[in-house]
């Protein structure tokens, strides 16, 4: 794909792209400590579920090079704090927690394997630069296998609705919702993508729309409040996005808005998709009312490009996120394939094959 790498390791630091100021300008940014990625990540400089959880475990890396001389009991005292300061940037995309989780285990393991004579930090060092290239490079297969799984769902000549941005620039390659319509525009199937802009900080109209058009995949640019509309019109034979996090009740949290969709596919007979790889599910949240729903700052709403669009002190509510009831997901994606609803328990059930 031609798109840039929205996350990339330059030998001694990470290089991110800057997603807050595409589609106008691709500028990339260096990060040299763990407070400049848990800052691109508060700030959605870097995003997208799993684009987060792989900027998070190379920021862990970066975290722990000052702890290089410290015992190895030290260690691994200051890599749950590293774990703990990264894993606050942002709350509801599972990836964050489960990436870093990876690290975490990974010195473990490493403490109650190893000889103190034979394995130092230094070593550990690299395992753990290791492990985090490891992760990026496994999405990267996971959100191919996932964009060939789903891909038998795009017919020729059929409408699609997507939300929020699940593609490219959100993972390592090709996307999760956005990686079947990349390979459907390759295999020369003809389709049209609604874009939902995405309200408040434009994450469709900004990103979605310009990652499809560097495609060459026919978009068409609409406000959220139109979906319903578009949809009562025949022009949309199915509705595909990424989420942050299911749950063990096949419950979800994508970006606000997609619940609305959910309820309108419902009404409309439109099924629902939702694509996601293995490190967006959380068994151990029961249901979708037990997942931490990231608040923004008001002024995401009150403000637009700087300018005030509200009365300055209106009260404002700014989830970023909401949840899905699993009854209204026709089916979801993963890197095992499509499981249609009810899907949890066979999800489940091949997850534990795969891990066994
Ligand atoms: O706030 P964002 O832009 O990080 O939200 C991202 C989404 O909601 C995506 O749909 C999600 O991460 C899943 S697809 C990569």
């Amino acid at each position: 794909m031609k798109l840039p790498i929205s996350v990339e390791w330059k030998k001694d630091h990470l290089q991110l792209l800057d997603q807050t100021l595409l589609p106008t300008q691709t500028l990339f940014f260096r990060c040299d400590t763990a407070q400049d990625v848990w800052q691109a990540i508060k700030s959605l400089r870097v995003r997208g579920a799993p684009a987060i959880g792989i900027a998070g475990a190379f920021g862990f890396y970066l975290g722990m090079i000052p702890f290089e001389k410290l015992s190895m009991s030290e260690f691994l005292l200051k890599a749950k704090e590293v774990f703990q300061y990264l894993n606050s940037s942002r709350p509801t995309a599972v990836n964050l927690q489960w990436a870093l989780s990876r690290q975490l285990t990974l010195i473990q393991n490493f403490q109650s394997t190893g000889t103190d004579k034979t394995q130092t930090t230094k070593e550990l060092l690299q395992k753990i630069l290791q492990e985090a290239l490891n992760i990026q490079e496994e999405d990267r297969s996971i959100c191919y296998r996932i964009g060939i799984n789903a891909l038998p769902l795009i017919k020729e000549g059929m409408g699609i609705l997507t939300h929020c941005n699940p593609g490219a620039i959100a993972v390592s390659e090709w996307g999760t919702a956005l990686a079947p319509l990349h390979m459907a525009k390759q295999q020369g199937i003809n389709f049209k993508v609604y874009v939902d802009e995405t309200r408040p900080l434009l994450q469709g109209g900004r990103l979605t729309t310009w990652e499809l058009m560097q495609s060459g995949i026919d978009c068409t640019l609409i406000t959220d409040s139109m979906a319903a509309m578009v949809m009562s019109q025949g022009k949309v034979q199915m509705v595909i996005v990424g989420t942050d996090r299911v749950v063990a009740n096949g419950d979800m949290a994508n970006k606000i808005g997609t619940m609305n969709l959910a309820i309108l596919a419902k009404h409309f007979k439109i099924p629902f998709y939702v694509a996601c790889p293995s490190s967006t599910f959380d068994f151990s949240t029961t249901c979708g009312s037990d997942i931490e729903i990231e608040e923004r700052p008001s002024s995401e709403i009150t403000h637009f490009k700087g300018q005030l669009v509200a009365p300055e002190d209106v009260k404002v509510y700014n989830p970023a996120f909401d949840v899905t009831p699993c009854e209204l997901i026709t089916g979801m994606v993963t890197e095992n394939g499509i499981y249609s609803y009810p899907y949890i328990e066979k999800i489940k059930d091949d997850f534990r094959q795969s891990n066994s």
